[in-house]
């Protein structure tokens, strides 16, 4: 899945100026990804699904800070992930239908809170970006 150089630019600049609320976003995509899909059982479902929900914000953040380290690794992703990849796929053995619904809610949430910078470019290179970095998380899966 390749990222063009604009849409490298265009994820990079993006995130720039997300500062210090990327973990307060990645708690609310993934809280929004159990309550808009809620017929998806995962791990989590047995926690209270709220924004106060340590398992969620605890969750929330690590994406957040594994996105950002995604951002600054874009051109060596599989390498930059492989752990997480291991983790999710053997350990975890999160469906993967999951990933779809997390990054749809990311895309939401980062255009909620950054509606004059979410323009249609920012929006398909975000988009590109997140399914890249899914396919990496569920790529040992077979
Ligand atoms: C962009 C997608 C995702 C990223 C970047 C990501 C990142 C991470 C990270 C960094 C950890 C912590 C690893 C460690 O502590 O060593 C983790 C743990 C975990 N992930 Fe993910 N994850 C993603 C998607 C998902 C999805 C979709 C699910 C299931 C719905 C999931 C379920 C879990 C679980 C159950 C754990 C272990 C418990 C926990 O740390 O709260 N992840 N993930």
């Amino acid at each position: 899945m390749a990222l063009s150089a604009a849409d490298k630019t265009n994820v990079k600049e993006f995130w720039a100026k997300l500062g210090e609320n990327t973990s307060v976003y990645g708690t609310e995509a993934l809280l929004r990804t159990f309550l808009s899909f809620p017929a998806t059982k995962t791990y989590f479902s047995r926690f209270d699904l709220s924004i106060g929900s340590p398992q969620i914000r605890t969750h929330g953040r690590k994406v957040a800070e594994a996105l950002t380290l995604a951002v600054s690794r874009m051109d060596d992703l599989p390498e930059a992930l492989l752990s997480l990849s291991d983790l999710h796929a053997h350990k975890l053995k999160v469906d993967p239908i999951n990933f779809k619904y997390l990054s749809h809610c990311l895309l939401v949430t980062l255009a909620r809170h950054h509606p004059g910078n979410f323009n249609p470019e920012v929006h398909a290179s975000l988009d590109k970006f997140l399914s890249y970095v899914s396919s990496v998380l569920t790529s040992k899966y077979r």
